[in-house]
């Protein structure tokens, strides 16, 4: 890859610890590179440092050790062209739904000088968005009003209403049942084949993993880097049933076995040198 979108490059990072005891060191020598419009996966054992990893993609907290690139600059502060998700929907519970996919506008410049002017077209558009994924009519109920996946796809239509270039989700389906979670694959594919943004997931459901990214890299152990790399060479769209093709069991059941070798602390077989 010779020019990624996001670059980082042996990238380490010390928490600080109590007083002057050693720090927890979250992640160390963690390189990888995510072309543009590339969906890529992120997985890992528990605690491995990959929520720390999308802290430093986003700006959020600067790296102890090596660089991190977007966009062909240098991190060095949080990210204006990032749009972000999380497990916990966080939508603000006064206000309506649409109200609450408008956020973004309020903050991000250019749409923060025209919102006003251009209220009209802004609300029309978080309409659209909330259509695309199956909330239409929800615009003026409030959080509360909506069920844990309803509420999970507000939040993505949040992360996506200022047209990031670069979208961030922490295990955004963690705390959906399974069938909730499987619907909003196909969503979070339809809104990602018709805009093309960037995409980093970070995700403990290796189906989730599999069925989304154009590539998938596992994390070690902590401190967490990247021990290998697979391309998901599966056609899209791609549907439930794709889940139970060969192909797509065959990957995710590799993915298992590297997972399982890398929480003993063994390196998964054969380890590919990620691309710096
Ligand atoms: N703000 C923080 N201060 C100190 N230690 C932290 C902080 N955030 C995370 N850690 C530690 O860093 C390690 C990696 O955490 P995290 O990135 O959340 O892992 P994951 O998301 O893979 O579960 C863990 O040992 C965690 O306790
Ligand atoms: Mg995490």
């Amino acid at each position: 890859m010779t020019h990624p979108f996001v670059h980082l490059h042996k990238v380490g990072l010390t928490y600080a610890g109590a007083d002057s005891g050693a720090g927890t060191a979250a992640l160390e020598q963690c390189t990888l590179g995510v072309a543009k419009g590339e969906f890529v996966a992120v997985v890992g054992p528990s605690g491995c440092g990959k929520s720390s990893l999308m802290k430093l993609v986003t700006g959020l907290v600067p790296p102890s050790e090596g660089s991190i690139e977007v966009a062909g600059r240098e991190v060095d502060g949080p990210l204006k062209i990032v749009g972000m998700a999380f497990q916990n929907p966080t939508l603000l519970p006064w206000r309506s739904t649409l109200a609450n996919v408008m956020l973004p506008l309020e903050i991000v410049e250019p749409h923060r000088s025209r919102l006003r002017s251009d209220k009209a077209a802004y609300v029309a558009k978080a309409q659209r968005l909330l259509a695309t994924v199956g909330l239409t009519g929800f615009d003026d109920k409030p959080p509360y009003q909506l069920s844990g996946g309803m509420q999970q796809r507000a939040s993505l239509c949040r992360s996506l209403i200022h047209e990031p270039e670069l979208l961030m989700l922490d295990e955004p389906f963690g705390a959906l049942d399974a069938f909730t979670r499987e619907e909003l694959w196909a969503v979070l594919q339809d809104v990602w084949l018709q805009q093309r943004f960037t995409c980093i997931l970070v995700t403990h459901d290796l189906r989730e993993a599999v069925f989304l990214a154009d590539r998938v890299l596992v994390m070690s152990n902590r401190p967490g880097r990247i021990v290998s790399d697979h391309t998901v060479p599966l056609p899209r769209p791609r549907t439930l049933a794709t889940t139970f093709e060969k192909d797509f069991v065959d990957i995710t059941q590799r993915l298992r076995e590297e997972i399982s070798l890398v929480r003993q602390g063994k390196s998964p077989v054969p380890v590919h040198e990620v691309a710096a």
